[in-house]
């Protein structure tokens, strides 16, 4: 229960079998936003394995009317916010327990349980927010049958949806209708939805390889139709390859997805009736981006693909979480790359998920908040929804696809749903089917020790020390591996670490590799597996040094550590055949410049501080050159490689962080590869303008991705020279676009570069798309991001949450403004003064009070205020204890800021 006191942790240790069973539940809803009621029968019995013992139902904000037993009335009391009944029959008899409750959709401002939006009911009940509609065993191990009757008057909720088969509709008195919807699919209750309002659905018949007919609905609100043809054709991506990856079909006659504005997270896998952000759902090409469809594309998929991994087999507890999270990733991923098509394409998307796993997990695994892929205890479920669960979740199920080979895990994904279907499962039991359909293999012969990646939180650090031996022709690698303490976990144990790797020629020729031992070379690439703490490779015939190319793809989620020269990366750079290891070549060696000039003694502390001389030596500089105007590399691959590695991930790598000295760095060399490839940006802009028809397909949004890289650069180089040619051509780019990509990355080239030019876009753009939400999503998100100049960035906050468009009860529109501020905008938010902690603080309680979930998130903004230096970490530890020392706070930002001040 939030606000009272301090909840105590829940364990996983403590995990015991539900002491009743709920078969089938009735619902009956007689929809109205002031005053729902909610009449539930359950078909409820004792389960034989557990000792007898009182039901103690979960229910939250809920008024309770009437409890009945077998159709008679019955004593019950309340106890820790629990519906405890005590007198129920003995045996083991099946009986019929019905309650009826109200509750207050319309004040509900949290977006969990019952909640209006836009005059539309929406659900959203993972994890826990059945009990905010009924009382129930609200835990994913209680699997039960649903029939929902929905009541509701026909004019302002015409459309009433819920799980699985439309079998019944109809008018009544009042000008109210009804409709009664059964699944056939036994669920968890946080899989139950509901939705009802107006809405209209784009509409799509399709036949299964079976020859299976489906009917598959997009729903969203009347003026939105134009914006489906995107989500509906992921959606039936989706389905095609599930069926063709892993023979996996859409078991429903209908498959649904809603649209709301008003959302937590991104989107809901509801058996059925899947329930997103309209960010997720809405696209066309004058309002969304490339990586809008993108992301559209891969969240349809990720909730399509839970139909089987969540849905089909279901979470034990929450701590198995990723059971469910990690695989669907993993999933979601696949899906995106065999999508994408050519291997460039598929390494460019892996090098976008593990710069999110880099500068966003990896932070939060040496943080207060480090935890396991399956943790061991929580207070709030809801604040572990996290980047360990879902994306380190997928690196460990990717590390045992590559352990096992793709056949091979499609057949552990067919063992696994042979033994489980139907069930609610943990992470052991999937890692043991992959194991057991692949005998023999790496994994199955260590799985037990492969399973640390699921206890132990922290990220190992791979050490990599090569040594050649000319007298000998051998080239010796000793691996070695440690982990970092994380709280409550000091200790760690070795982990089964699969490194992928090649050696290179000193002219950067791929080099056969023959090991110790072996009669002829193999292959230029191999996957070793080091599960010890120390293990040395000797590889024969080596002519000549070579340069390891290590962790190709990146084959486990590590630190690599190799004392690599600025050659042997600038070889990587140009010859690695591993696309992956290219960038990464590039990313060290910025990197590298980047840490050096940050500790080095010159350029003071201030933004844009004179870093008088050069920073970048000109080896590195002609090597970016050479991607940028290489040949035959992929335009998306080059706009990576170009781009600096984020404040974040830089600050990530130092023991104490003066956020504006990363920051000044960053913008100097920043500023540098403007002036030094000028000439150069300039023919990426010309060479890489599309004039046909838009596409959002991985190439096209490649080269527009470069483009506006490009185009930036060039008004940054521009507003350095005080020269206006740029400016002006973004400009009129900018009013001129055929689509929200080009139009949007020339309104951020003007706003960030800082020119005059960007106020009159800035209005141009709003008085453009005043009214679509999303956009304005997006108006409001570049402000608050932009760099700040003499402190003005927090008063242009503040002035934007003045603005008649802002709202803090729309989770959209407040992420826009302030997590964009205090999450995005690094420069800006990190005051000396401590300025943008006191907002922090100040926000955090405002939304807590409003949706402790989003505030809980935001409260996460200050997690690695430890590494700071001062007078930050003063400052930010100030702001942090000023929250804790809040009295009503809700449990969920009460355990982040908890946790934080014991870091
Ligand atoms: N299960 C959802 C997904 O990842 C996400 C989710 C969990 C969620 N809890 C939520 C969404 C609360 C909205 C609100 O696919
Ligand atoms: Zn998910």
């Amino acid at each position: 229960m939030s606000r009272e006191g301090q909840p105590a942790a829940i364990q996983r240790q403590d995990y015991a079998p539900p002491a009743y069973w709920i078969d089938a539940v009735q619902l009956t809803f007689d929809l109205d936003p002031a005053k729902t009621r909610v009449l539930s029968k359950m078909q409820v019995r004792r389960n034989p394995q557990v000792a007898p013992q009182p039901l103690r139902l979960d229910g939250e904000e809920l008024n309770l009317a009437r409890v009945q037993v077998n159709g008679a009335g019955t004593s019950f009391k309340m106890e820790d916010g629990q519906l405890v009944l005590e007198n129920l029959p003995g045996g083991h008899e099946p009986f019929e327990l019905e309650i009826f409750t109200t509750c207050q959709p319309i004040k509900n401002t949290q977006l969990s349980g019952l909640y209006v939006s836009e005059g539309t009911f929406f659900t959203q009940c993972e994890a826990q927010g059945f009990r905010r509609i009924t009382y129930f065993l609200d835990r994913p191990d209680v699997m039960a049958t649903y029939s929902v009757l929905l009541r509701a008057d026909k004019a302002a909720y015409p459309v009433l949806l819920s799980n699985g088969n439309l079998v019944e509709s109809g008018e009544l008195d009042d000008g109210r209708h009804f409709a009664r919807w059964v699944d056939p699919h036994k669920k968890p209750s946080y899989l139950f939805a509901l939705v009802a309002g107006k809405l209209v659905a784009r509409e799509q018949k399709i036949k299964s390889r079976a020859g299976t007919e489906h009917l598959l609905q997009v729903w969203v609100r009347a003026g939105d139709l134009g914006k489906t043809e995107h989500a509906m054709n992921s959606l039936m991506a989706s389905i095609a390859w599930d069926e063709a990856r892993f023979n996996l079909p859409l078991d429903l006659e209908r498959f649904m997805i809603v649209a709301t504005s008003d959302f937590n997270m991104g989107a809901m896998e509801n058996k059925g009736l899947n329930v997103f952000n309209t960010k997720y759902v809405l696209a066309s090409q004058a309002t969304a981006t490339d990586v809008d469809f993108a992301n559209i594309e891969s969240v349809v998929g990720h909730e399509y693909f839970h139909n089987w991994t969540g849905n089909r087999v279901t979470c034990r507890d929450w701590f198995q979480l990723s059971l469910k999270e990690g695989l669907t990733v993993f999933r979601d991923q696949e899906f995106s790359m065999d999508m994408a098509g050519s291997p460039s394409a598929r390494a460019v998307k892996r090098i976008e998920d593990v710069r999110v796993l880099r500068t966003v997990q990896f932070p939060e695994d040496a943080g207060p908040m480090a935890h396991p892929v399956r943790p061991d205890s929580y207070v709030e479920i809801n604040n572990f929804y996290t980047v360990t669960i879902y994306e380190k979740g997928a690196e460990v199920v990717r590390m045992q696809h590559n352990l096992v080979g793709r056949e091979g895990f499609a057949r552990g994904m067919k063992l696994y749903f042979e033994r489980h279907d139907g069930q609610a499962v943990t992470c052991d039991d999937f890692a043991a089917a992959m194991a057991d359909a692949n005998p023999g293999s790496e994994l199955s012969r260590r799985l037990e020790h492969f399973k640390r990646w699921y206890s132990q939180a922290g990220t190992p650090r791979v050490k990599a020390v090569g040594q050649y031996d000319a007298a000998a022709q051998t080239y010796t690698l000793q691996l070695s591996q440690s982990c970092p303490a994380t709280p409550g976990q000091a200790d760690k144990q070795p982990f089964v670490i699969p490194v992928t790797l090649g050696l290179l020629g000193p002219q950067g020729a791929a080099l056969p590799l023959q090991l110790q031992g072996e009669e002829q070379p193999g292959g230029t690439e191999r996957t070793v597996v080091l599960h010890e703490a120390q293990q040395t490779l000797t590889f024969t015939h080596v002519a000549q040094p070579p340069v390891p190319s290590l962790l190709r793809a990146f084959s486990a989620p590590v630190v690599l550590e190799c004392d690599y020269s600025d050659e042997d990366l600038l070889l990587l750079l140009a010859h690695d055949s591993d696309p992956f290891n290219r960038w990464e070549a590039g990313q060290r060696l910025l990197l590298r410049v980047a840490i050096e000039s940050i500790a080095a003694p010159a350029g003071g502390t201030g933004a844009g501080a004179g870093f008088d001389q050069r920073l970048l030596p000109p080896a590195i500089v002609q090597a970016l050159q050479g991607v940028l105007r290489h040949p035959q590399l992929d335009a998306a691959f080059k706009e990576l490689v170009l781009s600096l590695p984020s404040e974040a991930y830089i600050a990530e790598q130092l023991d104490t962080v003066d956020p504006q000295r990363v920051h000044a760095v960053r913008e100097a060399l920043r500023l540098e590869l403007a002036t030094a490839l000028q000439a150069d940006w300039e023919w990426a802009f010309e060479t890489h303008q599309d004039s046909g028809a838009y596409r959002p397909d991985p190439q096209s949004a490649g080269r527009r991705a470069l483009a506006g890289a490009a185009l930036s650069m060039l008004c940054l180089a521009a507003q350095a020279q005080g020269d206006s040619v740029w400016p002006g051509k973004a400009y009129q780019r900018f009013k001129s676009a055929g689509n929200m990509t080009d139009r949007f990355n020339a309104l951020a080239a003007l706003v960030t570069s800082g020119h005059e030019l960007a106020a009159p876009a800035l209005q141009r753009f709003h008085a453009l798309f005043k009214g679509d939400a999303l956009v304005i999503d997006k108006w409001f998100a570049l402000q608050a991001a932009t760099p700040d100049r003499a402190g003005d960035a927090l008063p242009a906050v503040r002035a934007l949450m003045q603005h008649p468009d802002f709202s803090l009860k729309n989770p959209n529109r407040a992420r826009s403004v302030i997590f964009s501020y205090c999450n995005g905008n690094p420069g800006g938010f990190h005051r000396a003064d401590g300025a943008g902690y006191a907002f922090w603080a100040e926000q955090v309680l405002q939304l807590d009070a409003i949706n402790p979930q989003v505030a809980a998130r935001l409260a996460r903004s200050l997690d690695r205020w430890s590494k700071l230096a001062e007078p930050y970490r003063g400052a930010a530890r100030e702001a942090i204890a000023r929250v804790a020392g809040h009295a009503a706070l809700s449990s969920d930002v009460r355990e982040v800021v908890t946790r934080a001040l014991a870091a």
